[in-house]
């Protein structure tokens, strides 16, 4: 492992976790385990930008943590908390908010999209939103964010923003003998054959917690005959699977079900397209239905046992806590310092 690099990443506690979730994000959470030290945070904070039910938000940040473990992160070999006990996610945001730009935030599609038309009545926090993100990241100083691809837009701007900070305050950074740069470039790791999960029920659409429709995704949570049903009921097209990828163009929900079994499967797509090219989607579907199921079965049964003892994953989120503020705190006294601010020594 190179000496410095860390991995960040975080899950908002908002509503059903999905095959999306899963395979843009968590497998891959899973994986570098191996190679890094890592920090997975169910980030509370994000999810109150929208106004959330207490009871549900309280239940949710227990199935998040629930969903990280019973995928295979380790609590003890790495570090998985909630975002709201480590004031200083906020404390940096607030100095964020100070360094980056509206213009920037006025970019961001994601708020556009949630905002919809009646932005004026968006909370000033759903606009803020991405300088928050930057501060989970940048005050563990990680270096790796594995996201799913909508997230990479913010993942642009907390680099600009770990930038625009080292520009800012170079000489005191240099005075305080922080080096050259204080914040490192987080850098987006995209990866797998699946890093955009699209809807079951229309393959232009990203699959997404908020869907109306239950039918449009696969909850992590769901129950060998609703992952059957979905799977069978899920959008397809008339024509046979194609032998290569280049058949798959233009077709976004044949695309769609065959990125999602390359994942689940751990093979390429082509090897995918190689085994079912030529067939009916019935047959790939009743196979796919099996292959979820063997996946994500197991996944959803230790999610309900781990989340019906809150004392245990209260505890490992306090844990990790603890653990994550010693090295938050750090930082947090360092931009003190760096932006001038009189702290206690
Ligand atoms: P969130 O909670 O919406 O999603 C969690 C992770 O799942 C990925 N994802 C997807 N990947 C593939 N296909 C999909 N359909 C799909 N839907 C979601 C997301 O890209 C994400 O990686 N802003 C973030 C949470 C966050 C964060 C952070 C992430 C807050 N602070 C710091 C990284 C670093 C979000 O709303 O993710």
């Amino acid at each position: 492992m190179a000496a410095k690099e860390l991995v960040f990443s975080g899950v908002q506690p908002t509503g059903n976790l999905h095959l999306g979730n899963y395979l843009g994000a968590i497998v891959n959470f899973v994986k570098l385990q191996d190679t890094h030290n890592c920090i997975y945070c169910v980030v509370d904070l994000h999810a109150i930008t929208v106004w959330q039910d207490p009871a549900e938000l309280t239940r949710t940040i227990r199935e998040v943590t629930a969903a990280f473990i019973a995928s295979g992160i380790d609590p003890k070999k790495h570090i998985v908390f909630n975002q709201s006990q480590v004031s200083e996610h906020a404390e940096l945001a607030w100095v964020f908010n100070c360094v980056a730009r509206l213009g920037w935030l006025n970019r961001m599609t994601q708020f556009k999209e949630k905002a919809g038309k009646d932005r004026e009545n968006a909370s000033v926090g759903l606009y803020a939103y991405p300088n928050l993100m930057a501060a989970d990241i940048l005050v563990y100083r990680a270096t790796h964010v594995p996201v799913g691809e909508d997230q990479k837009q913010h993942l642009e701007l907390a680099r600009d923003i770990a930038q625009k900070f080292n520009n800012d305050f170079s000489d005191s950074i240099r005075a305080h003998d922080f080096g050259e740069k204080f914040f490192p470039m987080p850098e987006p790791l995209i990866t797998g054959p699946a890093t955009r999960v699209m809807s079951l029920r229309d393959g232009t659409k990203k699959m997404s917690k908020s869907d109306p429709s239950d039918y449009s995704r696969i909850n992590l949570t769901d129950d060998a005959d609703s992952i059957a049903q979905k799977v069978r009921k899920a959008k397809t097209d008339p024509e046979p699977l194609p032998s290569e990828e280049e058949g798959l163009k233009n077709r976004p929900e044949a695309d769609n079900l065959v990125g999602i079994y390359a994942a689940l499967s751990g093979q390429s797509r082509p090897d995918v397209l190689r085994e079912f090219g030529g067939g009916q989607f019935s047959g790939f579907k009743s196979t796919l239905v099996d292959l979820a199921v063997s996946k994500l079965g197991p996944i959803g049964a230790e999610m309900k046992k781990l989340t019906q003892d809150t004392a245990y994953v209260d505890a490992v989120l306090a844990d990790g806590a603890d653990r994550a503020r010693v090295i938050a705190s750090e930082t947090m006294n360092a931009v003190k310092d760096i932006v001038g601010l009189i702290r206690k020594k």
